[in-house]
């Protein structure tokens, strides 16, 4: 009921508008008229631009939005072998994960929560490049998998302010060549 009044002064707000922008955008080829030499050589360009920049737009949306993180942070190993679960929890100020030793090829599924507040686990490889990241989020499991795929000494960070100690809140993974 009440939606449906927001709903109508709204329809007639912006039909309003709408009519506001139609006269003005009338107006502006009358006012402009001295401009006219400029508006000959100049318009043509800008349609021409715009619809340059609109066929970009599209071309690299079509081929970046495919690859984002998400879509691949829960599909499945590549392995074919089961991921690792891996008990991650978060309190001020230090991680407890669960088990904390992988081997190159390895897919972990990180299993995220927290004790007490909001924590942020952020998964860095050995060149300190981030390649995970997910809330740890009290009364709440978030689920994040990644595949290792080089050795070393991985580090966890918190990424969210949790508190004074919010800085040493820091954890290590190895993963081992084999
Ligand atoms: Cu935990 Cu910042």
């Amino acid at each position: 009921m009440v939606q449906d009044v927001v709903w109508g002064v709204s329809i007639v707000l912006m039909g309003i508008l709408a009519a506001l922008f139609a006269w003005v955008a009338t107006g502006a080829n009358v006012a402009l008229a001295d401009y006219g030499p400029v508006i000959a050589s100049a318009y043509p360009l800008r349609t021409w631009l715009f619809g340059l920049a609109v066929i970009v737009l599209i071309g690299v949306n079509y081929t970046t939005l495919g690859k984002l993180p998400y879509v691949s942070s829960l599909s499945a190993p590549s392995s074919g072998v089961a991921a690792q679960p891996v008990a991650v929890v978060a309190e001020q100020w230090s991680w407890n994960i669960k088990p904390d030793a992988f081997r190159v090829g390895q897919t972990a599924e990180f299993r995220v929560t927290s004790k007490d507040v909001n924590h942020g686990f952020a998964l860095y490889d050995p060149e300190m490049r981030i390649v995970a990241q997910t809330q740890a989020m009290p009364g709440y499991t978030n689920v994040l998998r990644h595949t290792f795929r080089e050795p070393g000494v991985y580090r966890v960070l918190c990424l969210e302010y949790c508190g004074v100690a919010h800085h040493e809140m820091t954890a290590e993974i190895k993963v081992s060549a084999h």
